[in-house]
């Protein structure tokens, strides 16, 4: 790929963003849950640029950003009246709904799909770089494929820099963990993936069933869940039960007595029972909304300070802890230890 300078453009500057977009070009930009990599959703080349950018396979359909339901009613054939409710309640807002396609839709952006995904974002910059194009953005989350999505303009540049033309930098994005994905196209509607809409508010107004975890048997319902993410270099170890503080004392002995580098994520009021090993802290115990706000950033830190295995402590999978542990058990892949 030809390199590129990437020129970091401040929120100011978004006709510059809007620009390179007219041109065809990608550009990144926040949003209220993690960074995305922006380009024309109705231009076929210029989303090619996307999975090129970030090594993306071309099986991994993309989330069509629209400024609100009026663009999202060019893109599909029906809205049925169950997803209209969650419209009204959540957008603009970290939900995406899976919706019939037109034809208005290139191939490209749903990987052949005859559905398209599409969310409103609560991004200030994210809405006003939408209004300033006049086409809808196709934009996966703008980190290398595999792993963890930007939260800071930083990330992006470690990860796309000299890959792509321009970054606006919003400074660090509000949820931390990408929108949750709905598919509307089935009763009940189902739940593709936990993000930033819990479950609990979605089963407020509409009935939801679970999309069977990628491990389980059958084809994926959705391609992104196939995929291997949010995987940090080190080997991450995901400890749950009232044993594991002892199990990862224990664990770590013998890895540090090998002379490896291990760290331990946990709530900060648990730092303390993990004398020798290097903590990355979750911050206040129980505090979902923080902890996911800081969660990539924290699997981004275990890459910085090169550690080589991981112990990450579970938490509750209520409320954001579903999306939570979601990024977890995929960044650990497989290697889930009860006590
Ligand atoms: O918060 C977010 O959703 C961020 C920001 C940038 O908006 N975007 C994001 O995009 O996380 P990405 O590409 O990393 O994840 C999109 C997910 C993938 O799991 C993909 O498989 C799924 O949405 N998806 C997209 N189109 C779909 C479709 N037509 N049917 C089922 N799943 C779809
Ligand atoms: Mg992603």
């Amino acid at each position: 790929m030809e390199k590129l300078k990437t020129e970091v453009l401040l929120p100011e500057e978004i006709d510059k963003a809007a620009q390179l977009l007219a041109e065809g070009q990608v550009v990144a930009f926040p949003t209220e849950t993690v960074y995305g990599l922006g380009a024309n959703a109705l231009d076929p080349e210029a989303v090619a640029r996307i999975f090129a950018a970030k090594g993306r396979p071309q099986d991994n359909p993309l989330i069509v950003h629209c400024t609100g339901r009026e663009q999202v009613e060019e893109l599909v054939r029906e809205i049925p009246k169950e997803a209209r409710l969650l419209m009204e309640r959540f957008w603009p807002g970290p939900l995406t709904l899976v919706l019939p396609k037109n034809e208005v839709v290139p191939g490209e952006v749903t990987a052949g799909l005859d559905t398209v995904a599409v969310r409103v974002p609560a991004h200030p910059v994210a809405l006003s770089l939408l209004r300033a194009v006049n086409f809808p953005l196709a934009a996966p989350s703008a980190n290398l494929s595999g792993k963890p999505s930007p939260t800071r303009a930083e990330h992006v540049l470690r990860d796309l820099g000299g890959r792509i033309p321009a970054v606006v930098d919003g400074g660090e994005t509000g949820f931390g963990v990408e929108s949750t994905v709905l598919d509307c196209t089935r009763r009940p509607f189902r739940l593709l993936r936990p993000g930033g809409v819990t479950l609990e508010e979605l089963q407020e107004l509409v009935e939801v069933s679970l999309a069977p975890g990628h491990l389980e048997e059958g084809p994926p319902p959705s391609p992104g869940m196939k995929y291997e993410h949010y995987a940090p270099e080190a080997e991450v170890y995901l400890v749950s039960g009232p044993g594991a503080a002892a199990k990862i004392l224990e664990l770590s002995e013998a890895l540090l007595r090998k002379g490896q580098k291990v760290g331990v994520m946990t709530w900060q009021e648990r730092a303390g029972l993990y004398p020798g090993l290097t903590v990355l802290s979750m911050g206040p115990e129980g505090d979902l909304p923080g902890l996911a706000s800081r969660l990539y950033h924290l699997l981004r830190q275990a890459d910085d300070l090169g550690l080589e295995v991981l112990f990450v402590e579970a938490v509750s999978e209520r409320h954001l802890g579903l999306a939570i542990m979601n990024r977890l058990r995929k960044a650990a892949r497989g290697r889930e230890i009860s006590t």
